[in-house]
């Protein structure tokens, strides 16, 4: 299998610097200059033709969302960037700012401009910190050449960027946390409505978008809507950067076309489980999302696929794992993690979230029994659905989905 390349067009050739120069010669910044000759809502239109559905995990429409954006309020109008990619198992934004930071850069002053902003914003996990620097050298070079600044790109539009490092919270990747640590305030989820489209930051109209949604901006005015289209089935257009990781012989970021089988990205790119072991089951979204068998991976890897097989896509995270795991181990880390990162708000994620792990500590010492194995899966359960934001979610569906998938596993660790 091969990948498909349109934001790792450039990175994959050998002596790629991602400099300013080297990026203008591979055509870098001609989608801005052909964007800056369009309208504002032309340019917000060929976006939502695209198809290009948001690389943060939800997978919601791009275009919509700039389209539901506030107008005529008499307020600045901000795009900010999700670069906090705090997803176990997620690593490709840090690639992107690391190694290609100018796509990106063209990509949001596009979004910018679509979206009447002339302050965007990128905030960036704390620990990130090369990451951080080759942006902020990236946005150096685009103020000295007049990129970015009172002209962008010599048209008479003003555009600043600012980068703000976080604090290491996984919850402040959450849109409206983000908002509220972007303004200097404890990050927490807000209550919605209003959507951060009417009131974000700054209770100001806002876009928030993950770094890689931006970075397929430019290949998106350069070809047109169609030819990112056509990169994907219907409904699931372009190609997106898939983390893989875990028990493969090949672990690695790999740019794919939509769609493409998930037994293939295991077997084939990521060359099969290493030491000749077995397939035990396989995480495909960030380690939020329900685990599959092995004989549920002959599936295609793109958003709709994997809901018809019971999972989802999330920020296209595969984490693969043999048949030495022992997934209750594997179910309590990813338990605690969540409680620890849980923001407190809700009663259910705070409290059910807690409990889960407590019950999961038992399993792991031996001490588990029928009634905590119903237990665990009631408090999964009731978590889910019922919180201010999706990290409850994030606790319960693993915790429903390995007690469904690997009951024996759990009775072996009874008392
Ligand atoms: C707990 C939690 C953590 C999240 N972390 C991230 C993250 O690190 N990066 C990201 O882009 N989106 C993250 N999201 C999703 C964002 O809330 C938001 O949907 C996304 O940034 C929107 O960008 P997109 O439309 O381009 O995908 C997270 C959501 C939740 C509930
Ligand atoms: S679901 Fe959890 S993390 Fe999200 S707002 Fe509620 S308590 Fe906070």
């Amino acid at each position: 299998m091969d990948e498909t390349l349109v934001i790792f067009k450039n990175i994959r050739q050998p002596g790629y610097q991602g400099d300013l120069k080297s990026y203008k010669r591979s055509g870098g910044y001609q989608a801005l200059e052909k964007a800056l000759k369009m309208k504002p809502e032309d340019v917000v239109q060929i976006v939502k033709d695209s198809g290009l559905r948001g690389r943060g995990g939800a997978g919601f429409p791009t275009g919509l969302k700039w389209s539901f954006m506030a107008k005529n309020t008499g307020k600045p109008s901000y795009l900010v960037i999700n670069a906090d990619e705090g997803e176990p198992g997620t690593c490709k934004d840090r690639e992107i700012l690391t190694k290609e930071p100018h796509m990106f850069l063209e990509g949001f002053m596009i979004g910018c401009y679509a979206l009447g902003c002339h302050h965007g914003y990128v905030y960036v996990r704390g620990e990130f910190v090369p990451a951080m620097k080759k942006l902020q050298t990236a946005i150096d070079e685009c103020y000295e050449a007049k990129i970015l600044g009172a002209k962008l790109n010599g048209f008479d539009f003003a555009l600043d960027i600012t980068v703000h490092p976080g604090a290491g919270a996984y919850i402040c990747g959450e849109e409206t946390a983000l908002l509220d640590s972007l303004e200097g305030k404890r990050g927490q989820p807000r209550t919605k409505p209003p959507f951060p489209a009417v009131a974000g930051f700054n209770a100001c109209p806002t876009s928030v978008n993950n770094v890689e949604t931006l970075t397929s901006v430019p290949f998106i005015i350069r070809e047109g809507a169609e030819a990112f289209k056509g990169l994907g089935p219907p409904n699931n257009a372009g190609t997106h950067l898939v983390s893989l990781s875990g028990h493969v012989n090949k672990p690695g970021v790999y740019e794919l076309r939509m769609g493409v089988n998930l037994k293939d990205i295991i077997y084939d790119l990521g060359g099969g489980i290493r030491n000749g072991k077995k397939l035990k089951g396989v995480i495909p979204g960030g380690s939020s999302v329900p685990v599959l068998l092995p004989d549920e991976i002959d599936v295609g890897y793109d958003y709709d696929s994997l809901r018809k097989v019971g999972s989802m896509m999330g920020s296209s995270a595969i984490m693969v794992f043999d048949e030495d795991t022992d997934v209750v181990n594997l179910l309590y880390r990813l338990v605690k993690f969540y409680n620890h990162e849980s923001c407190g708000q809700c009663t259910p994620c705070r409290e059910g979230g807690n409990w889960s792990r407590l019950i999961l500590r038992d399993f792991v010492a031996y001490k588990g029994s029928e009634e905590k194995l119903r237990r665990l899966d009631r408090v999964g359960g009731n978590i889910m659905g019922s919180t201010l934001c999706a990290l409850g979610d994030a606790t319960g569906m693993p915790i429903r989905a390995f007690i469904k998938k690997f009951p024996d596993e759990f009775r072996s660790h009874f008392g």
